[in-house]
């Protein structure tokens, strides 16, 4: 019986000291086994529709698909790249390679700025993983096309040709939209590669000016701005995709805390380390954020003060919708910010644990085979253009792997 009983307190000892570990690493393992099992499912459903890539479903749970020049192209190859990187299965190393290689014609595509989501988030990988040259030489051919959309008097990247306001009939020739920043990490990677700085220039002349013209003093972002392109003056601060002009779209603040946080990590700016913990900041002490922390899909949803444009679908939804694709980029985000941020870091790992977890509860993350083989459910794509309304994302799913990824990394430091 004495023996009995300290054996049983040994055990007792070693499952309490040995618990959180082994939960993490069990949660982090779990998670991707998940994905990587979920991802095989959505390979079959996407071979069916082979020009097409997989970004949402429809209200009876069919998978839509866009052809390769939407700007979330990249993303289904990219969560490909990442599963059969973690799990060694060969079927998804095969779809990997197949799906990226339907993206090649993207090297010379100039129609809009989301070139580095297209490919670096798909080839980029590719690269990472294989070492194969040949995504090497496109994903450079990328940043070159990507670069034809700078201009010096703006000193930026034209996101979109044209963008028309949702207040009046107005259009801009030169909007500029929070989530170019993404786009930067392409030309970042060009520069390293080939030695020609003129793209890191273009980068961190973008950087500096989303810096300065798109972030408010309390470090809130505004989605869209507008440039003359003879005085580079800055005409118009708007929004395409949050409540309103001057509301903080959530998925635009955790664009910025990404891309500001990535500029860093190239540059070794303090301007950019200091403008990624703002917003960091700010994302994470909102008074409209949720206690689960994944925010709504604009932190200011029918406040005093903030009126959607006439022409905005946005009176159309009336319940206050989360978005996961914001906290799965915000979590991904803030487990690089931890590497940088001196004493703000473990703060910035712990939330984005927190959010990691609360994606992985049975409210978001999909159980196998359901959500059209997506992983997350409840995300937004537009609110004001109606478009994929709390809906799975190709894109929450890849930030989401991207996260755990990150996760995964940080417990080997
Ligand atoms: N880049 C477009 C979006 O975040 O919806």
């Amino acid at each position: 019986m004495k023996r009995f009983l300290i054996l049983s307190l040994i055990f007792v000892f070693a499952l309490t000291a040995f618990y959180p570990v082994s939960n993490k690493d069990s949660f982090i393992e779990n998670n991707l086994n998940i994905a990587t099992q979920q991802l095989k499912y959505m390979v079959v459903e996407a071979n069916k529709i082979p020009n097409h890539f997989p970004k949402t479903i429809d209200k009876s749970g069919k998978m839509i698909g866009f052809d390769l020049y939407d700007w979330t192209s990249g993303f289904f190859p990219g969560n490909l790249w990442m599963a059969a990187e973690y799990s060694k299965d060969k079927v998804l190393k095969e779809n990997a390679i197949e799906w990226s290689t339907k993206l090649y014609p993207l090297q010379n595509f100039t129609e809009h700025h989301d070139l580095g989501f297209m490919t670096y988030c798909s080839l980029g990988n590719a690269y990472r993983i294989t070492g194969n040259k040949m995504y090497r030489d496109i994903l450079i051919q990328s940043a070159k096309s990507l670069s034809t959309r700078y201009n010096k008097t703006t000193k930026s990247i034209k996101s979109w040709n044209r963008f028309d306001s949702w207040n009046n009939n107005k259009s801009y020739n030169f909007p500029v939209i929070i989530d170019n920043l993404m786009n930067l990490e392409l030309l970042f990677f060009a520069s390293k590669e080939t030695g020609d700085t003129s793209f890191k220039h273009i980068a961190v002349q973008h950087a500096l000016t989303a810096m300065k013209y798109q972030i408010r003093p309390d470090y809130s972002s505004f989605h869209v701005v507008c440039y003359d392109t003879i005085t580079g003056k800055v005409i118009a601060r708007e929004t395409a995709q949050g409540y309103s002009d001057n509301s903080t779209w959530a998925r635009g603040q955790a664009w910025g805390i990404y891309g500001f946080t990535m500029a860093y990590r190239e540059t070794k700016d303090i301007r950019f380390l200091k403008t990624a913990i703002g917003m960091a900041d700010w994302f994470l002490n909102a008074k409209t954020l949720p206690a689960d922390k994944i925010p709504f899909w604009d932190f200011n949803i029918g406040e005093a003060g903030y009126t959607p444009g006439p022409r905005s679908k946005t009176y159309m939804v009336t319940t206050k919708l989360r978005d996961a694709s914001a906290a799965a980029i915000t979590a991904s985000a803030l487990f690089e910010l931890a590497n940088y941020a001196g004493n703000k870091s473990a703060n910035y790992k712990e939330n984005a644990i927190a959010i990691l977890h609360s994606l992985a509860t049975d409210t978001y993350r999909s159980k196998l085979g359901e959500n059209g083989n997506f992983l997350l459910k409840h995300s937004v794509g537009s609110i004001p253009h109606g478009a994929e309304i709390d809906a799975p994302l190709i894109y929450a799913d890849y930030y989401f792997l991207e996260a755990l990824i990150r996760y995964n990394k940080s417990l080997s430091k």
